[in-house]
């Protein structure tokens, strides 16, 4: 069995970044380097303000960086140094084009990948580690063989990542599972062998999953669609809920115990977001409509029609709850990443609510501990377009400070978990909003008996009124 020495991952993000650095912390004789084409994102890998906001990365990185850790912008010298190539660029939707909407962008991980066969002077084991559509990694094989210019040997592996953003090290240090599917053959099943002996320097060997090629590359799309799909079916529930008087929380409750439903992902909210659920349930939405398999992909599509008539609901309550209108009316918004303890704010239901609020000519006020304001301006005003940018720009303030936000405004609203609104002094708030003082709680985070006891006229989702 081959011997993994050295790795190289193509891609320095989200998931790139900390998968990385962790395999470099528990296995101090492999050496690692990550790469990126973006040479601003490996300068701050490089530096001590690192790209990416994680609980427990910095020490990682600390931990190993220089030593054998590296980050690089010199892509071909990594690829050609190393046995096992990570590819973990970004799969985005496509925008336009064939599939546009629903199928992913593979152009990033053709690009690796060709890039890959022309440097490559030595056989090597790639690992799909980006989140592809079923039978990418026959694209991947195809490419790999037609441009190699030597006669060298490739073994695909597909090795999805199932981290969650703001517990990434937590996940990666101990996780449910390690999936490593490949070809069954001799020559790929030592190939999944060699990586799954990079996993068990920490993980148990009863957690290391291996499987065909196919079901390891499909495995990371029903994931993810099951874990949204509970997101969403309990938001469902929380608009019955609010019709009968019913208390979701008490529901998710009593459901969560049966021990063949589990209590994890049923905490009802504004919606889901992140870079993930909804961009691989679309994938799985095209790939059942390529299948000719209509009432699979309209099954799997609703996830995301609920999620989305969730958002609009929240804002909906909002408008009529302040008489109808909101023009003029200062909302302040606490909270802007799609979860707590990340930056990240793809998809991030704070940006439909927030443009929603916007739309109907209220002032918002955005108070966020970790997102970059400019990222705030880029997700809300649409990008390049300045008029909008500078009419939004009449409407929008960014805040450093949760009280400075909260100042004279008609409402509050929760868009994000963050530990920190749980310990705000809501009196001090409540006194310097104008009154009524509405809170709205996106994220059912909150004491509400405790701020309707302050004078709060309070909303939380799913909740009796
Ligand atoms: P990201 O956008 O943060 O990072 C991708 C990086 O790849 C970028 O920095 C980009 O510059 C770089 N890149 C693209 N093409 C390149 C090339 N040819 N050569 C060198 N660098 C290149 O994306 P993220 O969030 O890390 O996601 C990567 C993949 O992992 C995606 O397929 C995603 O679906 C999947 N995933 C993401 C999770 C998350 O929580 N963000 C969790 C699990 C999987």
């Amino acid at each position: 069995m081959t011997q993994v020495k050295s790795i190289c991952c193509i891609g320095a993000g989200y998931v790139g970044g900390p998968t990385c650095a962790v395999i470099a912390y528990k296995c101090p004789e492999i050496k690692v380097t990550i790469v990126d084409v973006n040479e601003a994102r490996i300068a701050a890998w490089n530096s001590d303000e690192l790209p990416i906001y994680e609980p427990g990365l910095e020490e990682i990185v600390m931990a190993c960086r220089d030593k054998n850790l590296f980050f690089s912008t010199e892509v071909d010298q990594a690829i050609d140094q190393a046995d096992l190539i990570f590819v973990s660029v970004n799969t985005p939707t496509k925008r336009a084009g064939v599939g546009a909407g629903r199928a992913a962008d593979l152009a990033y991980v053709e690009s690796a990948t060709r890039r890959i066969a022309q440097v490559a002077k030595s056989s090597k084991i790639v690992v799909e580690k980006s989140t592809v559509p079923c039978r990418t990694a026959e694209s991947m094989r195809a490419i790999l063989e037609a441009n190699a210019t030597t006669d060298l040997h490739f073994d695909i592996l597909s090795n999805p990542e199932f981290l969650a953003e703001g517990t990434a090290i937590q996940d990666l240090l101990k996780p449910d599972r390690v999936l490593i599917g490949s070809m069954q053959t001799p020559e790929g099943i030592c190939a999944q062998q060699a990586l799954a002996q990079v996993y068990t320097h920490w993980v148990p060997q009863e957690r290391v999953i291996t499987t065909n090629l196919w079901s390891s590359e499909l495995s990371k799309l029903a994931a993810n669609a099951m874990l949204a799909q509970r997101i969403s079916s309990v938001n469902a529930l929380s608009a019955i809920c609010e019709a009968t008087g019913a208390d979701v929380d008490e529901v998710a409750f009593a459901c969560g115990r049966d021990s063949r439903l589990g209590s994890k992902f049923l905490k009802a909210s504004v919606g889901f977001g992140g870079s993930c659920f909804q961009k691989d349930i679309l994938n799985l939405v095209y790939l059942a409509e390529q299948m000719n398999l209509p009432e699979v992909a309209a099954y799997w599509y609703q996830v995301i029609l609920m999620n989305e008539h969730q958002k609009k609901r929240f804002v909906s309550n909002i408008l009529s709850t302040l008489f109808n209108t909101i023009t003029n009316k200062k909302i302040c918004v606490l909270g802007f990443a799609f979860k707590k303890d990340t930056g990240d704010t793809r998809e991030s239901a704070a940006i439909t609510v927030v443009k929603d609020l916007l739309q109907e000519q209220a002032r918002v006020v955005i108070y966020d501990p970790k997102v970059a304001d400019e990222q705030i301006w880029m997700d809300v005003s649409e990008p390049g377009v300045l008029d909008n940018r500078a009419m939004v720009g009449k409407q929008l303030t960014i805040c450093k400070d949760a009280y400075e936000a909260a100042k004279d405004a008609d409402a509050v609203v929760i868009l994000t978990e963050w530990d920190e609104f749980k310990t705000l002094d809501y009196q001090r708030i409540y006194q310097d909003m104008n009154k009524p003082a509405f809170l709205f709680d996106g994220r059912l985070m909150l004491d509400m008996p405790k701020l309707k006891a302050i004078g709060f006229k309070t909303q939380a989702i799913g909740k009796p009124c």
